[in-house]
């Protein structure tokens, strides 16, 4: 069975690296036909996510003309070609024509997508799009960090930059959920606010008065020690003061660029303080199906219980995603930016 797909959908391409203005809305693009093992997604809220700011920009190399977008919310409206004889008999992994589900792949900035079955799940009932697409890629990142880069424990002194972002939002919950004691950082009063509001033991200011000092901030708030774990997504800003902010024998977790990447690093800089440090990346968490259900599952008993909230900074047409990326890299926003398709 198929649901009914037009000729041709809206999509927004990425002609070439750089700038916001290399996006460009398509009111005709042909919809992709899916492949063995692939299924065509109806989306109904994709997510916006630091990440495709690097794939625009060039950061992260990628061909062009491309369509970004790493995640979205739909329904399923046609799986690719049976499999054959001798190939596994589950490549969709139980999904069938009108699930709700969630993925992660790419070319979500489109009406529709074909991903690979592997990385679509089903959503449960009651859970909205837009909640999902709100939190999939980034809760599932900080629940990853938070498990598995290091495990937090209660009671671990855990710094987090950039706590009202995308990331942020969910990973201070999962946070004072494990039982941390969490310092976040966050770039002006109206940020510093809402983090306060979700728990957080202390919030800096590390544009504002504060500013550079946040290190000694950190170093007085811990009596001197530092802190067991830093979540750094800021990088080239930060990472300094990160690995100073560190107590002996701590890690620190580089998980993103928001500022610029951390430059190459002697390693002999970790020897004083017998630091750890990490670079994952979400998607070597969730390689396997069983990992991926894994995450994705822990997500939604969160999300459904009210158990973790979501904070969506704005719904964006596909007119307006070169506007998205100038607000989400002019530090503007706080939680998620969302496309919606109507
Ligand atoms: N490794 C992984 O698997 C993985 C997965 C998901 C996300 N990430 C990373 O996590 C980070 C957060 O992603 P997100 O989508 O949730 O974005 P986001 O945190 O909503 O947005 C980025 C935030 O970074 C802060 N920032 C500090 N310096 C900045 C600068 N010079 N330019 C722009 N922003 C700056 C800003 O918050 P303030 O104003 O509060 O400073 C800004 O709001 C990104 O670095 C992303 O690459 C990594």
């Amino acid at each position: 069975m198929t649901l009914p797909v037009p000729p041709t959908q809206k999509a927004t391409i990425l002609s070439t690296p750089g700038d916001p203005s290399a996006l460009l809305y398509h009111p005709a693009h042909p919809i992709p036909q899916p492949a063995p093992g692939q299924v065509l997604v109806k989306n109904a809220v994709a997510g916006i996510n630091y990440i495709d700011t690097y794939f625009r920009t060039g950061l992260y190399p990628g061909q062009t003309p491309t369509i970004l977008g790493r995640e979205a919310a739909g329904v399923v409206v046609a799986l690719g070609p049976p499999a054959e004889q001798d190939q596994d008999q589950d490549q969709y992994h139980g999904l069938r024509v009108g699930d709700r589900v969630i993925w992660l792949a790419n070319g979500g900035y489109a009406e529709y997508s074909a991903v690979p079955a592997g990385m679509a799940v089903r959503l449960p009932d009651g859970l909205a799009f837009a909640d999902a697409a709100a939190a999939f890629m980034s809760g599932l990142t900080a629940l990853a960090l938070t498990r598995e880069t290091y495990r937090v424990r209660a009671g671990d002194w855990v710094l987090l930059h950039a706590a009202a972002g995308g990331v942020g939002f969910l990973m201070t919950q999962v946070l004072k959920k494990a039982g941390a004691r969490v310092i976040a950082t966050a770039g002006g009063r109206e940020k510093v606010e809402v983090v306060e509001g979700l728990g957080a033991d202390c919030v800096i200011d590390y544009r504002g008065g504060e500013g550079k000092g946040w290190v000694e901030r950190v170093m007085e708030i811990t009596g001197g020690e530092g802190v067991d774990v830093v979540y750094d997504s800021v990088g080239k800003d930060t990472w300094e003061g990160s690995l100073e902010a560190v107590k002996r024998k701590g890690t620190v977790v580089w998980f993103g660029n928001s500022s610029g990447p951390v430059p190459p690093l002697p390693l002999n800089r970790l020897s004083p303080k017998c630091v750890k440090i990490a670079r994952p990346t979400l998607f070597g968490y969730i390689a396997t199906r069983q990992e991926f259900e894994g995450y994705a599952h822990a997500l939604f008993e969160l999300l459904t219980s009210g158990a973790l909230k979501v904070k969506i900074h704005g719904m964006y047409s596909l007119e307006d995603v070169p506007k998205a990326h100038v607000d989400l890299e002019s530090r503007k926003t706080m939680g998620k930016l969302l496309i919606r398709f109507d």
